[in-house]
């Protein structure tokens, strides 16, 4: 598939059947996640891939309610009601999901002065490139931030050290509904030739 149709058609995917994924693809999407820049070349990025149907179940039961109590909160601008059920049904169905993948990093760059804004510079180019693999492969996933409401239990349950910081926590399996054309702003409204204003 075409990289940019894979982009374009990569939307989130919050329905996904229980089905298993190979290993190979597991491997094959971080794979693709590792070809991405950081600063530096400096790689500081683990994935923590969670299969264990008993460690899925205390993940969901962790977010489900917290999400529950939550949703709507820090919702508004481009957020729908459709956007609200899909995660909603993400965070409840979480145990179905053949596999979560955490996108974690230290902060460790540079080397002699290490800033936190190194670490999240390095996660989220290389979540990107993982979840437009996943598509091109006919996998589904969803970019999300779900370890937020419960990130200490998770460093506990996954045995992820203090230093190490949660960059995006991904669900991928065999979508149930179709990939959709992502609905972005027109380009004539986020180019600025030049300078910010003619
Ligand atoms: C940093 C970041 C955090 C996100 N967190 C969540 C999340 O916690 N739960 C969720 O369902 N989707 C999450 N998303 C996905 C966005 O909501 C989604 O990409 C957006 O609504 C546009 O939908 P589309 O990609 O299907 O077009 C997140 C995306 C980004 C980039």
């Amino acid at each position: 598939m075409d990289v940019i149709e894979a982009m374009e058609t990569c939307s989130a995917a919050r329905y996904l059947k229980p089905d298993p994924v190979p290993q190979e693809l597991i491997e094959r999407v971080i794979y693709a996640a590792t070809r991405a820049s950081s600063p530096g070349n400096s790689q500081e990025w683990d994935f923590i891939v969670v299969r264990s149907p008993e460690t899925k179940q205390k993940i969901r039961d962790l977010l489900a309610p917290r999400f529950r109590e939550r949703v709507g909160v820090s919702a508004g601008g481009r957020v729908t009601n459709r956007m609200i059920a899909g995660a909603t049904h993400l965070a409840e169905t979480l145990h179905e999901v053949p596999a979560i993948i955490f996108v974690c990093g230290p902060v460790a760059y540079p080397p002699n002065a290490p800033l936190e804004q190194f670490v999240w510079s390095a996660l989220y180019p290389a979540a990107q490139n993982l979840i437009v693999a996943a598509r091109a492969l006919g996998l589904g996933t969803t970019f999300t931030t779900f370890h937020m409401f419960m990130e200490n239990e998770l460093r506990d349950l996954l045995g992820i050290p203090r230093e190490v910081k949660f960059g995006v926590m991904i669900p991928i399996g065999w979508p149930q509904k179709e990939f959709v054309k992502v609905k972005r702003k027109p380009l004539a409204e986020v180019i600025h030739w030049e300078k910010w204003r003619d």
